[in-house]
């Protein structure tokens, strides 16, 4: 956590009114317990972003973010967790005493130490480039490819000399080591202990955070000698795959286009501002990951992936796209025709027609329906169904049937069949995919699946959220529910996480709702906003034991499902069954007598269930696990 103890986090955020400090960006409305308003991080024309003072947290049904007073200034803001308190603080008039442990102190000298590294060694390359002698053909270079002074200032390119220590010599006129240098990664030690500069004779590109400050460096080689490019290695700073490149320079516009474009390489991102397309971020490699996807989010949801067209690219962007929708994002695609990159394609046709590329953009589902289509020839009926088969799941997760209904047009048109008979098959899908949630063999996949992209509460879901929720608020319910349900009482991992988190805190003296969130990573602080927004009636102990009955009703059936399926594999196996069958049948007597509502007798027989089987002794397949 920095330098900032527990304590004196607690104090900022007590200090500090969320209400007062959303309204500083959100113009709010009380509407009865909770302010409501436009929500901040995404686009929206009915408020859907609410905040509730007397638990001092906000969230938005929209976007589904949601957290503490930090977290809403970390993502507006775009802060780490320190800097937002530090902000508060200040604001507050809360003096942050710096009595971090030594370690701790040391760890962040060291931080501010590499940070001055990287911002000299970017001048240092800048003004190489710019001067020296040796860097005349990088300059030639870069002229060929169309950058002006003026671009070249925006993205501090540079150049390394070709000897091998110049930058280390540089840097330690200014007072570093050569093992800070090392540590940055802007040295390299050899077997022997000697250093020597990692760039040499590259064009240098440097890579900034979010928040503009240089954390990393690509190189390029100025002929085609390869690699072609080399990067900064994971360090204290830099994180490959947590940066977009091009990011703090791309906020602003990204706020006005109301959209982002991720495309592959520094060039291209370079390229597109220097024809104007400032909106423009760069994954730096081929695949994006969910770090990368929700900084995205953070900004706007809608993206558009300009990837290369070479087959490497598209690799990329089918998987980009499943990520990205996971995430809640609305994707469309850039077809770049003709095997090439956006730098290139800019540099060939120029402004207009890059943009008439974005506007007719297909989206993601007509993207892999075209995508099917061109792997093969679609000629007989089965080749139809196949592709109507990989294009299904993403259909299933879009929530809007307008949407649906148009995508299912562009696949009869694509397909040649009628938009109703696509509709039929589709219809279909759907209901099997819902069957397979409890008969499929690969339950957990499937359970996966269905969880992550149709996203439709069940009695399951709802009951954990609930117990959830009441275990937040009274940890004491812990113990209770621990003895009933074994001790992983739900099923999708995060819940779990928060669940864990809770059982670890609430010991502490200052065990606080709204100061949970200090503890939580993104995910569970969203979780967990979420579940306090949530109206839960009745009285807690009572709602508890419903909610738990629930979910071992559900953790019975499950078993059910399990057990047949193991029997069978135990009959074709020759092995001992038996034991299994009988607690098949004792589980389904006692779905049965809970079916005709005949208590006394659902007891009796759940009291046998105990003692066949300790209820610790299986556990649920978990999301997102093997189950095993
Ligand atoms: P590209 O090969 O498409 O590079 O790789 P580019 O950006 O178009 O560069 P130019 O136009 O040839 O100069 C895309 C990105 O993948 C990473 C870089 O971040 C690059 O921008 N990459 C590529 C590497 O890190 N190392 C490599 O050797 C190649
Ligand atoms: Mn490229």
């Amino acid at each position: 956590m920095g330098l900032i103890s527990a304590e004196v986090i607690e104090t900022v955020r007590l200090r500090s009114d969320i209400v007062e400090v959303v309204s500083r960006y959100v113009q709010l409305k009380k509407k009865g317990k909770y302010f409501t308003g436009l929500c901040p991080f995404h686009q929206e024309r009915t408020p859907s972003f609410t905040v509730t003072p007397d638990k001092q947290i906000f969230h938005c049904f929209g976007c589904n973010t949601g957290g503490n007073v930090f977290r809403f200034l970390m993502l507006k803001e775009n802060l780490t967790f320190v800097e937002a308190i530090s902000l508060l603080a200040q604001q507050a008039g809360i003096a942050i005493p710096s009595n971090g442990s030594p370690a701790e102190r040391e760890k962040e000298h060291k931080r501010n130490r590499l940070r001055q590294i990287n911002s000299l060694a970017m001048d240092y390359f800048f003004y190489m480039c710019q001067h020296h002698d040796a860097a005349a053909g990088a300059r030639k270079y870069l002229a060929d490819r169309g950058l002006s002074r003026e671009i070249l200032e925006r993205f501090k390119v540079g150049y390394a000399l070709p000897n091998w220590d110049s930058l280390l010599l540089f840097l330690k006129e200014k007072g570093y080591q050569a093992q800070e240098v090392a540590e940055v990664g802007l040295a390299i030690k050899t077997e022997n202990g000697k250093y020597y500069d990692r760039f040499r004779q590259r064009v240098i590109l440097p890579v900034w955070d979010a928040t503009g400050r240089v954390v990393g460096f690509g190189g390029r080689v100025l002929d085609h000698s390869l690699p072609k490019y080399i990067n900064t290695p994971e360090t204290l700073l830099f994180s490959k795959g947590h940066l977009l490149y091009g990011l703090h320079l791309a906020r602003g516009a990204i706020r006005e286009k109301g959209f982002v474009i991720i495309m592959e390489g520094y060039m291209d991102v370079i390229t597109a501002h220097r024809f104007g397309i400032t909106n423009a971020v760069a994954s730096l490699g081929t695949s994006l990951t969910r770090e990368q996807g929700r900084l995205l989010m953070n900004y706007n949801r809608n993206i558009v992936i300009a990837y290369d067209a070479d087959a490497a690219g598209v690799a990329a962007t089918m998987r980009s796209l499943d990520l990205l929708q996971e995430l809640g994002c609305l994707v469309r695609v850039v077809n770049i025709p003709d095997g090439k990159d956006p730098d290139e394609f800019l540099q060939k046709q120029g402004y207009q027609p890059w943009e008439n590329l974005i506007d007719q953009s297909p989206s993601l589902i007509e993207y892999k329906l075209q995508q099917a289509v061109s792997k093969k020839q679609v000629r007989t009926v089965s080749d139809k169904l196949e592709i109507m088969q990989q294009v299904f799941p993403s259909l299933s997760a879009i929530n809007s049937e307008v949407e649906v209904e148009e995508n299912l047009k562009v696949m009869a048109g694509l397909l040649n069949l009628s938009p109703e008979a696509i509709a039929g098959e589709f219809k279909r899908h759907k209901a099997n995919a819902g069957k397979k949630w409890t008969n499929s063999d690969n339950i957990v996949k499937t359970k996966h699946n269905t969880l992550s992209n149709i996203k439709k509460p069940d009695a399951r879901e709802k009951a954990e959220a609930g117990l959830l929720r009441l275990i937040i608020e009274d940890p004491s319910l812990i113990e209770t529910v621990i003895a009933k349900l074994g001790p992983e009482p739900f099923s999708s991992s995060n819940y779990h996480k928060l669940f864990q988190q809770v059982q670890k805190i609430f010991n502490k003296p200052d065990y606080q709702l709204a100061g949970l969130f200090n503890y939580l990573g993104d995910d569970e602080q969203t979780l967990l906003s979420y579940l306090l927004t949530l109206e839960i009636p009745g009285e807690n102990r009572e709602q508890m034991s419903e909610y738990v009955e629930c979910i071992s009703r559900c953790n019975r059936q499950e078993r059910r499902t399990m057990l047949l399926q193991e029997i069978s594999k135990a009959e074709k196996s020759g092995s001992h069954w038996h034991d299994l069958w009988n607690e098949y049948i004792l589980l389904r007597g006692i779905a049965e007598a809970e079916r005709l509502g005949d208590r006394e007798r659902t007891a009796v027989l759940l009291q046998e269930y105990q003692q066949l089987i300790k209820i610790d002794t299986w556990k649920h397949p978990r999301e997102g696990s093997d189950g095993s």
